[in-house]
């Protein structure tokens, strides 16, 4: 694995952009759902698909979208996002300069693909280009996790946001939320990412996140504290309830993480039938254990291996939101179009798909 980013000793100003444009992109989880607040293995990539902001330096920040609903300054509104970004970064030192502009994206909004994390990292990066302010990524992503709770109270891991910042064209990020080391996984050129939005919005703010989150950790107290990778079935079998389940799914979502990276990182045509039984069990153990799958994520997967996908799995946060398909490049159209005629004709709205391609990170715009 690649060590952790050097830190920065002091973030230095060397100067001013006028004006720059910057791009962030959303991500999909392939698997390694729910472990990144517990030092556990993820493995995201980040999607071709992402929020972009045309801006100039001013003395204060004023940004237009007509991506996310709402004015950026009502309360209650995407503003909070842009502010407390603004926050986390006069923390470790950014001159105060703002940025006036447009925030566009071609990213749906509350569709599980980490919209919030992609506005979180492109509004950073544009601060930090008109302040000349140097982070090193992961301090990026740290401070747009912080970012997050700061905006809305979310506990979230730094999934999202590292995914959004360390993301590599044609490559998944298997993150080490825990070391924070990681290492770029080449996927398959023949394998498309197919994510099908089951219409069903979600927001982690309100949802029941929060909720698994200190399940979790009640379990992992009742177990000394100790981190999910060094627990054996064994130690899960003692505890009872919700932080059992809860610590089932964790220490088994870790070990099928590193199947599924040891999988892709072979050499020659991956084992497509391995692939498709280790998001089987990670979906399962998503709807069994953590809880957070719904009725519509459920019908979506079943639907994408009828229609011919080498694995499928919800994606991302749960109680809504997307599910991730990978399917065979050439057909992975098709395939898309037949799962959302099918999901629509059995009555459900919203269905949206894309075919995405992994990408590179958060980037300025030259
Ligand atoms: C959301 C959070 C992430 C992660 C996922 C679940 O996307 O922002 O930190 O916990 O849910 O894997």
């Amino acid at each position: 694995m690649c060590g952790r980013g050097r830190r920065v000793p002091l973030p230095r100003i060397v100067g001013r952009r006028s004006d720059t444009s910057v791009w962030a992109p959303g991500r999909v989880n392939l698997i390694g759902e729910f472990t990144d607040y517990s030092g556990g293995l993820v493995l995201p990539a980040a999607l071709d698909l992402g929020i972009r902001i045309d801006c100039a330096a001013s003395n204060r920040t004023v940004l237009t979208s007509e991506a996310f609903p709402g004015p950026s300054d009502e309360a209650g509104g995407w503003g909070r996002y842009v502010s407390a970004v603004e926050a986390e970064l006069g923390a470790l030192g950014r001159e105060p300069v703002g940025i006036a502009g447009h925030v566009s994206s071609n990213l749906p909004v509350g569709a599980g693909l980490s919209s919030s994390a992609a506005l979180e990292v492109a509004v950073a990066t544009g601060l930090c280009a008109v302040a000349d302010f140097r982070l090193e990524p992961l301090e990026l992503a740290l401070a747009c996790q912080r970012a997050e709770l700061r905006a809305v109270g979310v506990p979230c891991g730094i999934m999202d946001q590292a995914a959004s910042v360390l993301g590599r064209e044609g490559c998944a990020l298997l993150l080490d939320t825990g070391s924070l080391a990681y290492e770029q996984v080449a996927l398959p050129p023949e394998l498309a990412l197919v994510l099908i939005d089951s219409g069903v919005s979600r927001r982690l703010e309100g949802s029941a996140y929060a909720e698994r989150r200190r399940e979790l950790e009640q379990g992992l107290a009742a177990l000394d504290g100790r981190n999910p990778r060094e627990l054996t079935a064994a130690d899960v079998e003692r505890l009872a309830g919700a932080p059992g389940r809860r610590v089932r799914h964790v220490v088994s979502e870790n070990r099928r993480v590193a199947e599924v990276a040891s999988i892709l990182g072979e050499p020659g045509r991956p084992r497509l039938a391995e692939l498709g039984e280790l998001f089987a069990e990670g979906h399962e153990s998503l709807r069994r254990d953590f809880e957070v799958t719904t009725a519509e994520l459920d019908l979506l997967v079943s639907l994408a291996l009828e229609a011919g996908a080498v694995a499928a799995r919800m994606t991302g946060g749960g109680f809504g939101g997307s599910i991730v398909a990978l399917a065979e490049r050439e057909g992975a159209e098709a395939l898309a179009g037949r799962v959302v005629a099918e999901y629509r004709h059995r009555g459900h709205a919203g269905g949206g798909a894309y075919v995405c391609r992994a990408s590179d990170g958060a980037h300025e715009v030259r």
